[in-house]
């Protein structure tokens, strides 16, 4: 991920801004072809120069306002500059801007471009963000404890921890929720181990649809794979709609509903990615670990949960941990044909899912469990409509039909609002650590009334 930022004079010539461009690149060690996003001032978007590079190089146009590159942190401001568009650097603020690093720039003929590498830190997540004592719209957990049902059921099970854990009767409850035989269903350490486990897989050609929660990716890049980012756009709010993997992945990756975006995807859709090119061997991993505000898990529309334990083009890996507030406790599980189950389990450590986890599943998927959940999920939409409306007051955009617990919302200041909200004591999550976002978008969670008027209105004041 390679972003090149472009600064220069009205007048300037096209074919010296890509003669300069590709000395620079080369310069790096790399091509016009490794660029993935050149990033610029609003008012150059036009530019015969900039048209020509994104074509030559067949990639992203990012562009920014003035008052969002004079807020980023450069080696070298101009007083001239600032004088000429009201921000002093442009090329090297666009790299910033576009959440990577500088690491050199040329001028000549009226240009300037800066080589900017990567770019998001993809081990970055909301608790960092989110300091003990501050009001918490940073990690997605649903509430400050699990629900007494389930603190019970943890109570009762401490007597029985003498014994080493079997994992069989909360497999049987997984699968007799969601109405999939017993060996498609492996209970996980939370859904990263989930990811993990298939990351340790000898792909060829992984690849993962962005913006969406980078521990996938992570883990994929920690066991030595190199990964294929397949960016959906902001202006199509995210959908997945035409967007297709290039011929030859083997691995395709996905979040529905997806974290941050909060969109949900059409389930046709995303089978359609293992299924469309019967050419290519493909596997589809689909991250539902925010499913359960979407739907029961006996009342599929939108998991592919029955299809992943009928097919072998599917895996569905889910999460216990955000609605049911069990973060601390490392519970998840993964549905799959028994064949990829028997795959992706054969190199486990022993006993990796705890008795209190197992318990955990078993009271999460119980009726109580389930009602549990259904309350968060009918809720869930007057949050939601409450904290959108709010921000578009503030002049945020905010992506629509979001279906997960959280907002994607957009403000040209918005790392300045970030800042101000975190020295209030709210924590409010960047999003520029998603690849395809910048320092624009936040990421909100979708809290009570009471609790998000505390955000809107800090933020309203401002
Ligand atoms: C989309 C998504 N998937 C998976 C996870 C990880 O879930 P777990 O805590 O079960 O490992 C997260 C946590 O932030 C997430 O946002």
């Amino acid at each position: 991920m390679t972003v090149l930022g472009v600064g220069g004079r009205p007048g300037a010539e096209p074919d010296d801004l890509l003669a300069l461009a590709a000395k620079a690149i080369a310069e790096t060690g790399q091509s016009l072809t490794d660029l993935t996003t050149v990033a610029t001032i609003d008012r150059r978007r036009d530019h015969p120069g900039v048209r020509r590079l994104i074509e030559a190089a067949d990639c992203r146009l990012a562009v920014y306002d003035a008052a969002t590159l004079a807020g980023q942190d450069v080696d070298h401001p101009s007083d001239t500059v600032a004088a000429h568009v009201g921000t002093p650097s442009v090329a090297e603020a666009a790299v910033r801007a576009a959440s990577a690093t500088p690491v050199s720039t040329l001028a000549a003929d009226g240009w300037v471009v800066c080589v900017g590498e990567p770019g998001p830190d993809l081990r970055h997540h909301g608790d960092v963000e989110a300091a003990p004592g501050m009001l918490d719209f940073a990690v997605n957990v649903h509430a400050q404890e699990p629900p007494p049902f389930l603190a019970s059921a943890l109570r009762d099970a401490v007597a029985d921890l003498a014994r080493y854990p079997d994992p069989t009767a909360a497999t049987a409850a997984v699968a007799r929720a969601h109405g999939v035989p017993p060996d498609a269903v492996l209970l996980t350490h939370g859904a990263a181990e989930a990811f993990s486990l298939v990351a340790q897989q000898p792909w060829q050609h992984p690849v993962v649809v962005h913006p969406q929660f980078t521990e996938p990716e992570a883990a994929l890049r920690a066991h030595g794979h190199a990964v294929h980012r397949l960016l959906l756009e902001p202006d199509t709010g995210f959908r997945l709609g035409g967007a297709r993997p290039p011929s030859g992945a083997d691995l395709v990756i996905i979040g529905n509903p997806t974290n941050p975006t909060s969109r949900l995807h059409d389930p046709d859709e995303i089978e359609a990615l293992a299924t469309d090119s019967p050419a290519d061997e493909r596997l589809v991993v689909v991250d539902e670990a925010f499913m359960d505000v979407v739907e029961d898990v006996a009342e599929p529309h939108h998991s592919l949960a029955r299809r992943a334990a009928a097919g072998r083009h599917l895996v569905v890996i889910r999460s216990l941990t955000k609605t049911y507030s069990l973060a601390g406790l490392r519970v998840g599980y993964l549905i799959a044909h028994p064949d990829l189950i028997e795959r992706l389990a054969a190199r486990r450590n022993p006993w990796p899912v705890s008795s209190l986890a197992a318990v955990a599943a078993i009271a999460c998927l119980s009726d109580e469990g389930r009602e549990y959940a259904a309350k968060v999920r009918a809720e869930l939409p007057g949050h939601l409509a409450h904290l959108a409306a709010g921000l578009h007051a503030s002049g945020f955009t905010t992506v629509p039909n979001p279906r997960a617990p959280y907002l994607l919302a957009r403000h040209a200041d918005a790392a300045r609002i970030r800042e101000d909200l975190r020295g209030q004591g709210i924590a409010v999550r960047r999003a520029d650590t998603f690849p395809g976002l910048d320092q624009t978008w936040l990421r909100l969670a979708a809290r009570d009334r009471p609790t998000a008027d505390r955000l809107l209105a800090t933020i309203a004041r401002r």
